[in-house]
């Protein structure tokens, strides 16, 4: 995010989720993000505008008609250079009154009246939720640009289990600061890699090293973030699914190389933040190897190097290299993204950055060093993302630069 500290219209309609609201507007605040609060009238008889007040640190407005806003226009001056209004939790009732236009309260005017993106976490019961009529209001919202988080399945407050449950404080707040990411990437194709690769050595054992995958589904996510269509190729992990990417799940390093190679066309940037092994198995065995008292040789061969051989294709895309290194991290690194003739390499160290949430980088590109404080691999992803438009954008004007 830039330095300029995020304003967030934080819109709470009536709904039991109306308590998650106050975790929420405390999550965000501590994340730094001015929050100023909006409550129904039905919000107010689930949670009081006090609480609300103390977390945000700001009176809360309720009422159409407060006088309390010099020009007597709260509805337009609320949403006057907000970066975003964020609806948690929206009521089915919501919800209609979003789609069809009505402005009949504080909240649902200055809702029509705002030029910021819309979100809306919908919470209630798994019925409402499901009827044809709820339904269409939520497809109409869809259509109109409305980003809607959630809901998620689970026991409802009344007892019943399905869909409905208002996203969790900490989920959404993670929403809304990926909805508050620049778009440096808008319509662009991303590529990227992740995890390691496993080689076989038999029917069950193999090769492979302790990356995790999390820095390279930060990067397609904050690719994604940024406006980007991406195409993830992941090697084993044990991450959770990826929504935001079409993710292509391979193992050794030559299927890493065949999904990379199949995805390639139109591709504008390939970021390589996988591990990839560089040696596989000659002749591994099909069947598991029966342990006995010799000794046991493999014969290893080079694998093919993935980033060196997209580099090296007429109309390559912009590419990207990640380099783990255990020493000498600034020289090696440079070395590296030199032998590989990569315009920008992100470098790290393996003991900070393998298996970890937070890390280190170090950008290398022609002017130089930038180093990236210690942060979580999600906040330096983006960081990254901001470094590739800028370079992209620049290569873009000349493209006879590495
Ligand atoms: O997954 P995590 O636990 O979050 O850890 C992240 C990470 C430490 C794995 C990641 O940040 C990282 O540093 N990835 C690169 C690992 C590495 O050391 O790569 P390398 O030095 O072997 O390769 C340099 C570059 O060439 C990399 O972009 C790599 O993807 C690419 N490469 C390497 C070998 C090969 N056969 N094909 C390649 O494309």
């Amino acid at each position: 995010m830039s330095d300029k500290p995020k304003r967030l219209l934080l819109g709470i309609t009536g709904g039991v989720g109306a308590y998650k609201a106050a975790e929420l507007a405390r999550l965000l605040v501590k994340r730094g993000i001015d929050v100023q609060v909006v409550m129904t009238q039905a919000a107010c008889q689930f949670i009081g505008p006090a609480t609300l007040q103390a977390l945000s640190g700001k009176p809360v407005f309720t009422d159409l008609w407060d006088n309390r806003i010099d020009t007597g226009m709260a509805h337009i001056e609320f949403t006057r250079g907000v970066d975003g209004v964020m609806i948690a939790p929206a009521s089915a009732d919501f919800l209609f009154k979003l789609a069809h236009g009505v402005a009949d309260d504080l909240l649902s005017t200055l809702c029509l009246a705002r030029s910021c993106p819309l979100l809306a976490a919908p919470a209630m019961n798994q019925q409402m939720w499901s009827n044809a009529a709820t339904q269409r209001n939520v497809a109409q919202l869809r259509r109109d640009g409305v980003t809607l988080l959630g809901p998620d399945y689970g026991v409802q407050a009344c007892g019943e289990i399905g869909m409905g449950r208002m996203l969790e404080p900490e989920a959404l707040v993670e929403r809304i600061e990926a909805a508050f990411q620049p778009k440096v990437l808008k319509d662009l194709s991303v590529l990227v890699t992740a995890g390691p690769t496993f080689e076989a050595i038999d029917a069950v054992r193999g090769i492979t090293n302790r990356s995790s995958g999390k820095m390279g589904f930060a990067v397609a996510r904050a690719a994604h973030e940024a406006g980007a269509r991406v195409t993830l190729v992941a090697g084993p992990t044990c991450l959770p699914p990826l929504s935001d990417a079409t993710v292509l799940p391979v193992e050794s390093a030559q299927q890493m190389l065949d999904a990379v190679e199949r995805a390639i066309d139109d591709v504008d940037i390939f970021i390589s933040v996988a591990a990839v092994a560089d040696y596989y198995v000659l002749n591994p065995s099909e069947q598991k190897i029966k342990k006995d008292a010799h000794i046991l040789t493999l014969e290893l061969a080079p694998n093919p190097d993935i980033v060196a051989n997209i580099v090296s294709r007429p109309n390559a895309p912009f590419c990207v290299g990640f380099a783990a290194e255990s020493e000498n991290l600034y020289e090696f690194a440079e070395l590296k993204r030199r032998r590989k003739n990569l315009p920008l390499l992100a470098a790290n160290l393996v003991q900070d950055a393998v298996g970890t949430d937070d890390s280190e980088l170090v950008l290398f590109d022609d002017e130089g060093a930038h180093p990236l404080a210690r942060a979580p691999k999600q906040v330096l992803a983006r960081q990254l993302i901001a470094h590739i438009a800028k370079l992209f954008a620049a290569h873009q004007q000349s493209p006879s630069a590495p």
